[in-house]
């Protein structure tokens, strides 16, 4: 058996991006009857830029329904909030010890993001330690993960091997990180990645004159409707090709291509498609933000049984530190 794990930061919403780049492939991976997939929301890691608390509890909830609405198994696997398992901030602490300061002062993402933030506060330095420990404290193998987390992955098997090393036992598993190569960066509504920092995001789950009204918003280029386009330099093609069927995808293709067709009957048959295809995860959405008792319960659930895999690791730990 795999154990699988990763986790969502709950800072918003997740957009069309993180569903078909994220929850989509780990639901996939979650299905084979041989793995185990612990599923989580990083509510943790969400306070190094989310402050206020209202928010966060909106952000929590709307990933937790965004799981389930696509359907992720909570019976077969485990679904939790980590700080609910607070086990994980003692762990962080450990390994804080064992983290050497100029790893964590050289990573991509730390350095990146100090120089856009205002807020450079210690929670973004030590970030990468907080994930090492969400990982290992639940002996984790296989962490399915975008590009841009590889180097937090990395990190995790250095400060792993290291305590490993010191120790003289195998108390942590190393975890390699599952890159799923054929999922796209999927494109944003200006054509950029699509992301929560640069706003040009579409949320799927939005009602649908709002949702209307953010598909409009898709940066196009001038040509008149009635000459012929370039689908593939278009912003509206290429996120519709994402998710279109291949005979679907072939129509707008010579719409485009013969003229007369505008990308305004683009962005009508865009949001069409995304309605359609996303019929069953919207409205479940919708009910579970409406009535959030059921999300609680779930994660409830699967907070019971990280809580027991988490509490048996840190024995381990303080043991052969001597706490
Ligand atoms: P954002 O850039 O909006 O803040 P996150 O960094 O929180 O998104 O990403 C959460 C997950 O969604 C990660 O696994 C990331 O690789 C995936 N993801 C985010 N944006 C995209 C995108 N445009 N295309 C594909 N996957 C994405
Ligand atoms: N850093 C991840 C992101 O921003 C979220 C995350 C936190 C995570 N802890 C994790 C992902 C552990 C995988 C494993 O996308």
């Amino acid at each position: 058996m795999a154990r699988i794990l990763t986790g969502i930061t709950s800072n918003n919403t997740p957009h069309l991006g993180n569903i078909l780049g994220a929850v989509v492939p780990a639901i996939q991976l979650s299905k084979q009857p041989e793995n185990e997939s612990l599923f989580f929301i990083a509510d943790l890691h969400s306070l190094i830029s989310q402050k206020n608390a209202s928010d966060r509890i909106h952000s929590v909830n709307s990933v937790a329904a965004t799981w389930l609405a696509f359907d992720f198994d909570t019976e077969k696997n485990i679904f939790y909030r980590q700080s609910r398992i607070p086990e994980v901030c003692e762990l962080t602490w450990y390994l804080n010890c064992f983290t050497p300061y100029p790893m964590l002062a050289n990573a991509h993402s730390f350095k990146d993001k100090s120089e856009k933030l205002s807020d450079v506060n210690s929670g973004l330095f030590t970030y990468p330690v907080l994930m090492a420990a969400d990982i290992i404290l639940y002996d984790a193998e296989f962490i399915p993960v975008g590009k841009d987390q590889i180097q937090h992955i990395e990190m995790t098997r250095d400060i792993a091997a290291a305590f490993n090393h010191k120790y003289q036992q195998e108390i942590f598993v190393l975890p390699k990180a599952k890159i799923d190569e054929s999922v796209m960066t999927i494109p944003g509504t200006d054509g950029q990645k699509m992301s929560k920092s640069y706003n040009n995001f579409i949320n799927i789950f939005l009602p649908e004159k709002v949702l209307l009204k953010v598909i409009k918003s898709i940066i196009t280029d001038t040509t008149p409707l009635e000459e012929a386009k370039n689908p593939d330099t278009c912003n509206v093609f290429n996120i519709f090709k994402l998710i279109a069927s291949s005979s679907q995808i072939e129509e707008m293709r010579n719409n485009y291509l013969k003229g007369g067709y505008g990308y305004g009957h683009a962005k009508t048959t865009l949001f069409e498609l995304i309605i359609d295809k996303f019929a069953s995860p919207r409205t479940k959405y919708q009910t579970l933000m409406n009535d959030t008792s059921m999300l609680e319960k779930e994660l409830q659930v699967g907070e019971l049984k990280a809580k027991k895999i988490a509490q048996e690791k840190l024995k381990q730990v303080r043991a052969v530190l001597g706490f």
